[in-house]
């Protein structure tokens, strides 16, 4: 079955492709992906959270050709000790306490200098400059500026890595915040602006924004796939339906289709800032390569979907349908036109919420 799906069948809408071979074949051969495409959740997890098995630390793997060794292309306890240094300073409280305000202020300033035209295109002016944040914050030019205390400097005094290893992994961390971290917000401004109930239900329980950043996250995880490459011949699928995986094959695991599995979410493919279970996920990874930035990104999605609501009471979206995500690993919107009444502000401002 994997050999009647073709590149653009999981470049624009994948669910209809992804629903089938769920539902058909879970473990599947796609000869235009050149790899098996997993898509039952219980199976994807299964995958990324048994490196022995399923590894990144292949020679074949693009991060590791481009940037050299990494926490992102290494297994075991190598990897531990690439990663180890920058678990702190991207702990929750870490990056509210040395960030917070500084993102918060980022993105007002932002929406402001936006809001007087009454309308923009908002993945380029908004999304992406609030994603590029991050090159500020750990570029080795920073270190000695104004501002926080840049994230390098930090990590550089206590990490036990080489000055070669550690560029390897700010670049990693560069390369793997900025571009998924603009598609995370556009993806959610997207959905908020092409569900106008929902939108209003945020702006009357902003409580809810953090579940609503999540269930995007469920409905587009900026990383739709993640590769991994089996290290020996195995057996691998649903029991009594496995199929035989050779050594060496690449092993695509489809974060989008674990986050639309029906036997996990009810309605999977409908956008509700009030599901219960929209926080389990994938969008982030499980297990030895789960993100490391996962509150510093959310922190910025929230601080820019905060400034929209605060600043633009009135926006719309111009045209969802063409604003829809797509591609086949990053899925972004390619445009997302939006506009406003110009000059007006929110009654019930609230710069810090
Ligand atoms: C501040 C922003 C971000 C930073 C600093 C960051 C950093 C990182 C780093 C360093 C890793 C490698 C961890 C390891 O291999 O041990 C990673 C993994 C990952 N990140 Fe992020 N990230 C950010 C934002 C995001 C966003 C917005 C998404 C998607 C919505 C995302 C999705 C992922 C995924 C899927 C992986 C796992 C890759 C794999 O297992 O092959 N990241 N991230």
């Amino acid at each position: 079955m994997g050999g009647a799906i073709d590149r653009a069948d999981l470049e624009g809408d994948p669910h209809p492709a992804l629903d089938a071979l769920r539902r058909a074949e879970p473990v599947s051969w796609i000869p235009a992906i050149d790899g098996w495409l997993i898509t039952d959740r219980d199976l994807v997890i299964a995958a990324m959270r048994d490196p022995a098995t399923f590894t990144v630390d292949d020679p074949r793997f693009s991060t590791g050709l481009v940037v050299g060794p990494s926490m992102l292309s290494l297994e075991g306890s190598r990897q531990r000790r690439h990663r180890r240094p920058f678990v702190p300073p991207f702990r929750p409280a870490a990056v509210q306490a040395a960030q917070g305000d500084e993102i918060r202020g980022h993105a007002r300033r932002l929406v402001e200098g936006l809001r007087p035209a009454g309308r923009a295109e908002l993945r380029t002016e908004l999304a992406g400059p609030l994603g590029r944040r991050i090159e500020r914050t750990v570029r080795p030019s920073t270190a000695g500026s104004s501002g926080p205390r840049p994230l390098l400097g930090a990590i550089a005094d206590s990490a036990d890595l080489t000055h070669d290893e550690l560029c390897s992994n700010v670049a990693v961390l560069m390369f793997g915040a900025v571009e998924t971290s603009e598609a995370m917000t556009a993806n959610a401004l997207f959905h908020l602006l092409s569900h106008p109930d929902q939108l209003a239900a945020l702006r009357r329980d902003r409580s809810l924004l953090g579940n609503a950043i999540d269930e995007s996250l469920r409905l587009e995880p900026a990383a739709a796939v993640v590769d991994r490459y089996a290290t020996a011949d195995v057996r691998f699928g649903r029991p009594g339906a496995e199929q035989s995986i050779r050594r060496g094959d690449l092993v695509r695991l489809s974060l989008t289709a674990a986050n639309h599995d029906p036997s996990t979410y009810v309605d999977p493919h409908r956008f509700d800032i009030r599901r219960p279970n929209a926080a389990g996920h994938l969008a982030f990874v499980q297990g030895p390569h789960a993100c490391i930035g996962i509150h510093m990104a959310k922190l910025e999605t929230a601080a820019g979907l905060q400034a929209v609501l605060d600043l633009l009471p009135g926006i719309t979206a111009d045209d969802p349908a063409l604003a829809r995500p797509t591609g086949l690993i990053f899925r972004k919107p390619d445009r997302l036109d939006a506009t406003w009444p110009a000059g007006a502000v929110a009654a019930t401002s609230c710069p810090d919420g």
